[in-house]
């Protein structure tokens, strides 16, 4: 809760091109929170670093990912939307929440155990304490929800029990924050490997559309998803391939499995991934347009960024102070 309001949290690294399946199961849901919460969306710059980036790819990217949020329709004077170096009350948040965090409970997190084994040349401890930042990004602004992909709710449970150990020490300092996972009908799946989720590393780039493809780049994707040797329009869960085409479909075109169904009875697999392909081209479009013209407007989003860093340090010090003080911190003098 922030001044009588419910708060919610959530953020994107700034690694890789957003992809359809980020933005269905996460951007596309967001707006719908601006009314009733009090919403903070940051570009977690501070978590890309624990694996090594090209300083100038990734100051590139974190802007393009903020730029995005707003092209997707995220209002910046409504959500704060801001990146988390501008803001370092999650740093030190983070470090005092070390000292409430176990290594027994960090050596539990499978997301560090599959980052290790990736970048076995650069185990660093920053990678290690990952989830303790997470905590402090979604502790900092008293968050009641944590809308996050399957993969974090790892991450949002040490987060409560991080939570919760300080507040049996110290009162209650931290509102204990949910997850809030998204329905199973947001979980878009590869287009080469439909077992598998649509993800921004993927080697093959028809694995997946990513938000800035073209209207043939996304066409000709869809036309070359792998199906299966039948020739029926069905939702199966031995039809991988084709189930997801009709989750796509009903996510950009609101119909239910039933209707796509019906409406797809007599037709071929290439007449369907070509529908399916081109109700996704509309969606995108006018994001991409959004996102033309306001990449060229260097000053309003400039503006953006220096406004919410403003509004984002004023919650997030307002929080870490209280903390210092309940850890005993001297206080500051003025
Ligand atoms: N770890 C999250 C991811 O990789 C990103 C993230 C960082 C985040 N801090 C967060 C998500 C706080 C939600 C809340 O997807």
């Amino acid at each position: 809760m922030l001044d009588g309001k419910k708060s919610l949290f959530s953020g994107m690294q700034a690694t890789g091109t957003l992809t359809l399946g980020n933005y269905l199961g996460a951007l596309k849901n967001w707006v719908d929170f601006e009314e009733e919460y009090e919403t903070f969306y940051c570009v977690v710059d501070m978590h890309s670093i624990t694996v090594r980036q090209d300083p100038a790819e990734l100051r590139k990217r974190a802007r393009s990912l903020l730029t995005l949020y707003i092209a997707a329709g995220l209002n910046p004077e409504k959500n704060c939307i801001y990146y988390q170096s501008h803001v370092s009350a999650h740093a030190e948040l983070s470090w005092i929440l070390n000292c409430f965090t176990y290594m027994g409970e960090l050596n539990r997190m499978t997301q560090f155990k599959d980052k290790a084994a990736k970048h076995t040349d650069n185990i660093n401890a920053g990678l290690y304490t990952y989830p303790v930042l997470m905590a402090a990004d979604i502790l900092l602004f008293q968050s009641d929800i944590v809308p996050v992909g399957f993969d974090q709710k790892q991450h949002l449970e040490i987060t409560r029990d991080i939570a919760e150990r300080f507040n049996s020490v110290y009162g209650d300092v931290f509102t204990i924050p949910d997850p809030y996972i998204g329905k199973q009908g947001a979980k878009i799946m590869s287009l080469q490997e439909p077992e598998k989720k649509m993800s921004k590393s993927d080697e093959n780039p028809n694995a997946s559309i990513f938000l800035m493809d073209d209207t043939d780049t996304i066409i000709r994707k869809f036309k070359r998803a792998v199906t299966d040797s039948e020739s029926e329009i069905r939702y199966s869960e031995d039809k991988p391939g084709i189930s997801n085409l009709i989750d796509v479909y009903g996510i950009t075109t609101g119909k239910s499995v039933a209707e796509t169904e019906k409406e797809f009875a007599s037709s071929g697999y290439g007449d369907f991934k070509l529908a399916v392909g081109e109700s996704v081209a509309n969606m995108l479009k006018p994001i991409q347009d959004k996102y033309a013209e306001l990449q060229k407007d260097k000053d309003y989003i400039d503006n953006i960024i220096k406004v919410n860093a403003d509004k984002a340090n004023y919650y997030a010090t307002k929080t870490l102070r209280k903390v210092q003080k309940k850890v005993g911190f001297p206080e500051r003098i003025r």
